[in-house]
């Protein structure tokens, strides 16, 4: 498998393959933010590419949004649409070694792009970015993919076996959201930190 680093990624962006990419911000989890009531709640969306979630949170009065991703390209259309968005909330970097507090992580297509082998170090990451009750939502492939990844799907017992090391799940079933092309193939996530 290629080397799926940095330059892997920026390379995707600069050449503009990049079938992720959905165009817009992911229906369940614009859906899910519409439930929180405070505008200060830290949220935090890692791998985040063109970040629709973020400008779209950003627009509805959303504060404290951070977006990470370490291809530096990525954040092109973020700083574009969303001019007004803070600098220093732009994390080109590697999520791995993020070291911030928020209250929730919104997963979209970040968890299905980085090898496998590190699904259990993004499991304890996460939940180390996480304040006390905090939160991660978002949506993951439900099925594993006939073909060599990213993206890199999975199962519902795989993801709750590996999500309960750190969390306590309090949503894991078929997302109801689903952009029609994924409809049925994704599941939504939503997990509790476990106090340590
Ligand atoms: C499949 S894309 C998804 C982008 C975006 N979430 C979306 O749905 O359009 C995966 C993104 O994760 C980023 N990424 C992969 N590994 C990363 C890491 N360790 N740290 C930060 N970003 C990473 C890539 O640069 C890429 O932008």
């Amino acid at each position: 498998m290629e080397p799926l680093n940095a330059n892997y990624w920026n390379e995707r962006y600069q050449a503009g393959q990049i079938p992720w990419d959905i165009g817009y911000a992911s229906p369940p989890l614009l859906a899910y933010a519409a439930s929180l009531q405070d505008k200060q709640t830290r949220i935090l969306i890692p791998g985040a590419g063109h970040a629709y979630e973020a400008v779209a949170l950003h627009q509805r009065g959303f504060e404290q949004i951070f977006v990470c991703d370490w291809a530096p390209l990525a954040f092109a259309h973020l700083r574009q649409n969303a001019p007004d968005f803070p600098e220093n909330n732009l994390l080109v970097a590697d999520f791995f070694t993020l070291d911030l507090q928020v209250d929730l992580i919104l997963e979209q297509t970040f968890f299905c792009a980085i090898d496998p082998a590190l699904r259990p170090d993004y499991v304890a990451h996460a939940a180390r970015l996480l304040a006390p009750e905090g939160t991660l939502a978002g949506v993951l492939f439900a099925n594993p993919f006939p073909f060599p990844g990213p993206p890199f799907g999975g199962t519902a017992q795989e993801y709750s076996q590996l999500f309960s090391t750190h969390f306590s799940i309090r949503q894991l079933a078929l997302c109801e959201q689903s952009i029609k092309p994924r409809a049925g193939r994704e599941l939504f996530l939503e997990a509790i930190v476990s106090i340590e």
